[in-house]
């Protein structure tokens, strides 16, 4: 990890479970760290730095045997937690404390898994809206977004690009309005209340009608939304992930839970909320700096903000360095206009 530890105590999203099935090993970059997830006969998936403290080989090149995870390059044999129980090439030697693989604290939940950096600082709990009785749960592919995950989080609490970026679903022409929507924060983080957006489709399934939003975010790479036709039953849920690659580069995906949906597919659903995605990442993958301004005077807030600008200033008050800037001040726009392409 980078000298920035505003991530330490935090839960980091690493993939959905499901891409790490049994037996098997997969490679990833989670904040500037190679990583490796492996998956025991258990079925419990396993959190480790993907480096070999012999002589530093990639573990997730590797094969998992009898719940052992086996390194490429010489053989040697890792347990569980991570330590070395035979070295191939000197059988008799019983393998040192020291040899041992970094295994980092690791969670799995709505089908996603979570790892931690350090000591986790908080409960993993961010949707709870996934134990609703008869709510289908969807985890959408990872999406290479090249930005940082603030940037990436504040898009999903953004309304005020429905009718431009998600043309004909979320938003039109001729609904355009934010209506004026109320912003706390308390200990569990921001919550936007009382959103309201006109949507075409907004829904599967569903006609042009007012949508009833909530946004919550609980911890800074995590959002979800609540939404629902105003006065119809059957909520749609979503949390966004934002699993941070480096500070300039992101993986994304939605988790959600469709309440009450019984006349689409598990297929449907998913590309009713993969085109969504998908129409965001060139409109964030265009904002310049990809590091978030922190500076209130970097960029221009309107009423329809108030979130963007309530993530930022809470962002700032726990001093969260990770994918974001404060020294992007109103003087760099100016300069920013003079830059290529
Ligand atoms: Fe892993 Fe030698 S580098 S066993
Ligand atoms: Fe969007």
């Amino acid at each position: 990890m980078s000298d920035d530890f505003s991530l330490a105590g935090e839960w980091l999203a690493v993939c959905n479970g499901d891409d790490v099935p049994a037996g098997s090993t997969r490679a990833f970059i989670v904040a500037d760290e190679r990583i490796v997830v492996w998956r025991d006969a258990e079925g419990v998936a396993h959190v480790w730095r993907d480096y070999c403290p012999h002589r530093g080989a990639q573990l997730s090149l590797g094969a998992v045997t009898n719940d052992q995870l086996v390194c490429p390059y010489h053989g040697w044999r890792y347990d569980t937690l991570g330590q070395c129980v035979l070295i191939p090439s000197n059988p008799s030697l019983r393998p040192s404390k020291r040899a041992c693989a970094t295994a980092f604290v690791a969670g799995e939940k709505y089908g996603v898994v979570w790892m931690c950096f350090g000591e986790p600082a908080h409960a993993l709990d961010f949707f709870p809206e996934a134990a609703i009785p008869g709510g289908r749960r969807i985890n959408l592919a990872p999406q290479t977004v090249k930005s940082s995950a603030p940037r990436v989080v504040e898009n999903f609490l953004d309304m005020a690009h429905f009718s431009f970026v998600h043309v004909g679903i979320l938003g039109e022409d001729a609904h355009t309005e934010v209506p004026d929507y109320e912003v706390v924060e308390s200990a569990d983080g921001l919550e936007a209340r009382q959103c309201r957006f006109w949507q075409p489709a907004g829904l599967p399934g569903q006609g042009g009608a007012m949508m009833d939003y909530v946004y919550r975010v609980k911890r800074p790479l995590v959002a979800k939304l609540t939404k629902m036709a105003s006065g119809a039953m059957g909520a749609l849920h979503i949390m966004l992930v934002a699993s941070p690659v480096t500070q300039t580069e992101t993986r994304a995906w939605l988790v959600s839970i469709h309440e009450g949906e019984t006349s689409h597919s598990d297929e449907e659903l998913y590309d009713f909320n993969m085109e969504i995605l998908l129409q965001d990442t060139p409109i964030v993958e265009s904002q310049w700096p990809k590091l978030l301004p922190l500076a209130l005077d970097a960029e221009l807030h309107q009423k329809c903000d108030r979130m963007s600008v309530a993530y930022r200033r809470w962002l700032a008050g726990m001093g969260f360095g990770w994918g974001t800037t404060s020294a992007w001040k109103k003087r760099e726009r100016a300069y920013c206009a003079t830059l290529p392409p």
